[in-house]
């Protein structure tokens, strides 16, 4: 039987453009595969979502079970999806308010639910639920857009004192480092705190941390399995939206030359983000490992990855044994096993 899998791609977020990359290169792989025929929706910037080029929706309704065309000859039907496969980075796709709309439909989707999206791409919880699970993160100090305008200069005099110079300051809510700067005195805090509140109302201030970049790709449900771990040689000052899309002398070492005890200890730490968070399908877990002494702390969890062909999370799991269609065979198929696993449970309290 045909299998029809929606893609979702582009998306109302700052990494609409890492998306079109990540997708191009899922629906070429998912082509590959055999009875699987691709629908590919394209959200455009300001939220419309299209296949080919005409207005669909999914609605909440799940007695739907489908993509509901809204234009063009066949609007007012629906046309049956068996999986979604969101390939969306950043807010609005990868923070669970897809995957929120997507379980009201009852329709099967690849990756996190909704609290393990949400947590994933808030730098903030992840940070408190990971530090929670006993995993090692990062000092660090946050504030709401209020809270600066109220209290910069406690702020400012707490980053001195408790994280020093230089420190990372983040948006809570975004990826591929958009609104992420390296601040390494009070005035370029200050210019960095302004720049990731254009993104979010709450930013987070991190202490810098040595040791090599090096990331783990996830894939499972219940029985999540780490793939070999990989390092990251970025060709900036830290791995920015420059060092990862536009300049291509960033590195990636695949596998990692990491000593074989800290291999194995970032491969455990991957699997005990992912279960930390409540992660499905896959993810990839980003770690700073210091080779000398041996700490390995957990930067972030990713819960849709970059997919592109060169992408780290496809190429860890094509150096484990795993090559690019068989990966995208494998995240359909948990997709379907999470949805049966949900179907099971009981919506009803009978007395
Ligand atoms: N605490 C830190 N110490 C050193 N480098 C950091 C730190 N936090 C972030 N970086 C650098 O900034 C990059 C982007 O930060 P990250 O937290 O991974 O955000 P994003 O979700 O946008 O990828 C990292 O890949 C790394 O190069
Ligand atoms: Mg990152």
């Amino acid at each position: 039987m045909v299998k029809k899998v929606a893609v979702l791609y582009g998306g109302r977020s700052g990494e609409h453009e890492v998306s079109l990359r990540s997708a191009a290169a899922v629906i070429d792989g998912l082509k590959q595969l055999d009875n699987i025929e691709v629908l590919p929706v394209f959200i455009t910037k300001d939220g419309t979502w299209l296949l080919h080029g005409n207005r669909v929706a999914f609605l909440p309704d799940p007695n739907i079970g489908g993509l509901y065309l809204l234009e063009g000859e066949s609007a007012g039907q629906v046309l049956t999806v068996d999986v979604i496969f969101p390939v969306l980075h950043g807010p609005l796709g990868e923070d669970g308010t897809v995957q929120g709309l997507l379980e009201l439909a009852r329709l099967p989707y690849v990756g996190a639910g909704v609290a393990g999206s949400a947590v994933g791409m808030d730098k903030i919880l992840m940070k408190a639920i990971l530090r929670e699970a006993g995993l090692p993160v990062a000092d660090h100090i946050w504030f709401t857009a209020y809270g600066w305008a109220h209290g910069e200069q406690e702020y400012v005099t707490a980053v001195s004192e408790k994280l020093g110079y230089p420190c990372f300051v983040k948006p809570a809510n975004l990826g591929s480092s958009v609104g992420v700067s390296k601040a390494y005195n009070s005035d370029e805090l200050k210019a960095a705190v302004a720049e990731a509140l254009q993104y979010d109302r709450r930013v987070l201030v991190e202490k810098m941390l040595d040791g090599l970049e090096i990331e783990c790709s996830v894939l499972g449900n219940d029985d999540p399995q780490a793939s070999l771990p990989g390092q990251i040689i970025p060709c900036n000052d830290f791995y920015d939206y420059r060092a990862k899309y536009l300049d291509d002398r960033s590195q990636l070492i695949i596998p990692a030359e990491l000593p074989p005890k800290l291999t194995e200890k970032v491969r455990e730490l991957a699997v005990k983000t992912f279960r930390a968070v409540d992660c499905a399908g896959y993810a990839r877990v980003d770690f700073f490992v210091e080779v000398e002494s041996g700490v390995v702390w957990v930067n972030e969890i990713n819960t849709i990855p970059g997919f592109t062909e060169i992408s780290m999370f496809p190429k860890l799991w094509e150096a484990s044994g795993l090559p690019f269609p068989r990966l995208l065979q494998k995240l359909l198929d948990l997709a379907e096993e999470r949805a049966k696993q949900k179907a099971m449970l009981k919506t009803e309290y009978a007395v």
